[in-house]
């Protein structure tokens, strides 16, 4: 679709040249702003096409996170308590498919040609996933009704869990802690600022409680029965009293538990493209799946520092960590 660039967009296209460039190079991916929001050049690309090739159905639901706050985890729980009915717990699809592999994204960092025709080929109810900031999703998401589940969580744990995973992304690429830690402060992250990613599916979860629900990892550790309750609700799937004194739902949460994901092959072994154009080892979605690990890798400063930032933000709106 021929149409002029804004001088934002041409950023972005000096931006993608220096990305190429960079890999070459070894230096960090430039990320480029838009809309308040950093992204970097090739999720920006694939963030357009979104947003003019994409159709939204009334029905679909849609697993939003910031990255690192539990995708894994919510795409493992939402595709056990969808298909529940078809799938017997001891030939789940689970036990031999990465969680990853169950819930397409709908942003894509190598999504350049003929984006989208695997979504529309998706039959209703279609389970998909995204990191966009909410302001960057298609406002038809918002106008056909479909329904979003978020899950945030305790940003320090955020921070260590994505450089973790950052310098697992490439073997040429190593970002030095001290460094990351201040951009991220500076809110410079994919999809970040964090604080404002979680602010707008926060508002959203509040202005339409019936179509985004807001969860937060550390209440799904600490209470997942419940939290898978009220996902289940939310997803128009309630557990009957039946399933319930049956075990179901505690069986939902064992098999998506981290420790039983980690034990399974297909988590644990091998290298697949889950998330398109990044080769990586299977089990690189799995690390320690723990609350409060942050206490490892940050200095109390560095924690203090992280909180007031993220306190500040959010002051009046009813989140806090
Ligand atoms: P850690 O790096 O802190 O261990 P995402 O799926 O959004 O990429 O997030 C990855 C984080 O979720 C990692 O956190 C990973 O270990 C954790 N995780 C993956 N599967 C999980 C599960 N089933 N239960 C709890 N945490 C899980």
């Amino acid at each position: 679709k021929a149409r002029c660039r804004t001088a934002e967009e041409e950023d972005v296209k000096k931006g993608l040249m220096q990305e190429e460039g960079s890999l070459l190079s070894s230096e960090m991916p430039p990320l480029v702003q838009h809309q308040n929001f950093w992204v970097s050049p090739k999720l920006f690309k694939s963030m357009q096409l979104v947003q003019e090739e994409f159709v939204p159905r009334a029905d679909d639901i849609i697993l939003a996170t910031y990255p690192k706050c539990g995708t894994t985890w919510l795409k493992a729980l939402a595709f056990a308590i969808t298909n529940r009915s078809r799938h017997m717990l001891a030939h789940h699809p689970l036990l031999t498919r990465h969680p990853q592999d169950t819930v397409p994204f709908l942003e894509l960092p190598n999504r350049r040609i003929q984006p989208l025709a695997e979504l529309e080929a998706i039959s209703s109810l279609r389970l998909l996933a995204t990191h966009l900031p909410f302001p960057l999703l298609p406002a038809s998401v918002t106008a056909v009704g479909s329904r979003v589940v978020y899950m945030c969580r305790d940003p320090k744990d955020v921070f260590v869990s994505k450089w973790h995973f950052e310098n697992r992304m490439s073997e040429k690429l190593f970002i030095e802690l001290g460094l990351s830690f201040h951009l991220f402060c500076e809110g410079i992250s994919v999809c970040g600022p964090i604080w404002n990613h979680y602010l707008e599916y926060w508002n959203e979860s509040k202005a339409r409680p019936d179509k985004v629900l807001f969860l937060k990892y550390e209440e799904m550790m600490s209470d997942p029965v419940k939290q898978v309750k009220r996902l289940a609700e939310f997803l128009g799937a309630p557990f009957t009293d039946t399933e319930e004194r049956s075990g179901v739902v505690d069986e939902v949460v064992k098999l998506c538990s981290f420790e039983h994901l980690t034990s399974l092959k297909v988590n644990s072994t091998g290298v697949a493209d889950l998330i398109g154009g990044f080769p990586m080892e299977n089990s690189t979605y799995f690390r320690r799946g723990k609350v409060g690990d942050w206490e490892n890798h940050l200095s109390a400063e560095m924690a203090q520092q992280l909180d007031s930032i993220v306190e500040e933000k959010l002051k009046g709106c009813g989140l806090t960590f």
